[in-house]
C-alpha cells in the first residue's frame, strides 16, 4: 500500500534562515506519527508544507496521492488542520458553530443535523453543546475546533501541537479524541513537544532537531536504542543509592533483585523504564547521527 504521506529531501528557507534541511518522512496509512522537536524545530513549516499553506524549496511530497504544490485543491479536499478553523463563534454554540461550518461546507440541513449530533458526542461535547462557546474551557475549545475541521470526513488529519497549553485533564481527553480518530481510520500526523504525548499517542515516532529528522521509529524502538529498564535502589531523598541493569523479564528482574539485596543497602525500589525523555535527551544533547540512535540519514 502507498504510504498516505511521502515526504522526500525538503528543504524551506526563509530568507537566511534554513528551516529545513532535507526532511524525509513515510506515514503509512491509518497510523498515528507523531513529529517530536523542540520549539523552532521546523515541525510548524513541515504540516504547513503538507497541507498546501508553505511552498517547499525543494524535494517532493505527496499526500494521500497528491501533490500539494501541484494539484492543492485535491490536497485540500483530503486533509483537515486544526487551527485552520479559527472560525469558531464565540457567541454561538456548539452545535450552532458545527451547523453553520455543515452549511458552509454545503451539506444540506438533515445531514448537517445529524453531521453535528455524530461530532458532538464523539468530541464529547454533549453536555455543553447548547451554551455559548464563550463559556467554554481551553480543552472545549480545542475539541470545538478539531470537530469543525471534522465536518468533511477526510482521511487525513493534521494535528499542530494540539494539547500545548492545556491542562492535564483537558490533554488526555483531547488524546481520546485523537485515540478515536485513529480508531475511525484516519491518517493522523501530530507535532508535538511532550514526549508523553507521543509515547501515549503514536505508531510511529520522527524526531525533528534543526531542520532533519535524526531519529525515527516506534515509541518503544526509540527507547530501546537509549537504553534497557533500570532498578534503582532510592534512598529517603531519592537519590540513587545503586542501579541494576535488567532485561525487564521476571527472572532477569530476580537476578537484579538478588544483586542490590546482597548490597546490604537500605531503600525503595524502582524500575525506571527508558523514556522518550531519554531518547529526545540523548538526540538533542548530542550532534545529530550520534551514536545515541541511528537515524535516518537525510537524502
Ligand atoms: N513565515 C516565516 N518567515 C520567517 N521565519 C519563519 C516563518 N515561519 C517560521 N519561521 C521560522 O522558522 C523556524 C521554525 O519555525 P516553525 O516551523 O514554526 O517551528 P516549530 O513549529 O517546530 O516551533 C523558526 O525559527 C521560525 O521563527
Ligand atoms: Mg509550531
Amino acid at each position: 500500500m502507498d504510504p498516505t504521506i511521502l515526504v522526500r529531501g525538503v528543504r524551506k528557507s526563509f530568507g537566511a534562515l534554513e528551516v529545513l534541511t532535507g526532511v524525509d518522512l513515510t506515514v503509512d496509512p491509518g497510523m498515528v506519527h507523531a513529529l517530536l522537536g523542540p520549539n523552532g524545530a521546523g515541525k510548524t513549516t513541515l504540516v504547513n508544507i503538507l497541507a498546501t499553506l508553505v511552498r517547499p524549496d525543494a524535494g517532493t511530497v505527496t499526500v494521500a496521492g497528491a501533490d500539494p504544490v501541484r494539484d492543492p485543491v485535491a490536497v485540500r479536499r483530503r486533509i483537515a488542520l486544526t487551527g485552520q478553523a479559527a472560525a469558531v463563534d464565540e457567541l454561538l454554540t456548539a452545535t450552532e458553530n458545527i451547523r453553520m461550518m455543515a452549511a458552509l461546507q454545503g451539506l444540506g440541513r438533515r445531514a448537517a443535523r445529524l453531521r453535528s449530533r455524530e461530532l458532538i458526542e464523539s468530541f464529547g461535547l454533549g453536555p455543553a453543546a447548547s451554551r455559548q462557546v464563550r463559556t467554554y474551557s481551553g480543552g472545549m475549545r480545542r475539541r470545538l475546533d478539531l470537530a469543525l475541521s471534522l465536518v468533511v470526513a477526510v482521511p487525513v488529519v493534521f494535528l499542530d501541537e494540539p494539547t500545548t497549553g492545556l491542562d492535564p485533564s483537558s490533554r488526555r481527553e483531547l488524546w481520546d479524541v485523537i485515540r478515536s480518530l485513529r480508531e475511525g481510520g484516519a491518517t493522523v500526523l501530530l507535532t508535538t513537544q511532550n514526549l508523553e504525548e507521543a509515547d501515549e499517542l503514536a505508531d510511529r515516532v520522527s524526531i525533528l532537531r534543526e531542520g532533519a529528522i535524526v531519529a525515527e521509529g516506534t515509541p518503544a524502538e526509540l527507547k530501546r536504542a537509549v537504553g534497557q529498564d533500570v532498578v534503582e535502589l532510592r534512598g529517603p531523598g531519592g537519590e540513587v543509592l545503586h542501579a541494576e541493569p535488567t532485561d525487564g523479564s521476571p527472572a532477569g528482574l530476580r537476578d537484579a533483585l538478588d544483586t542490590i539485596d546482597a548490597l546490604g543497602l537500605r531503600g525503595e525500589l524502582h524500575l525506571r523504564r527508558p523514556s522518550l525523555d531519554d531518547v529526545f535527551f540523548a538526540m538533542t544533547e548530542a550532534a545529530p547521527g550520534s551514536p545515541a540512535l541511528t537515524g535516518r540519514t537525510p537524502a
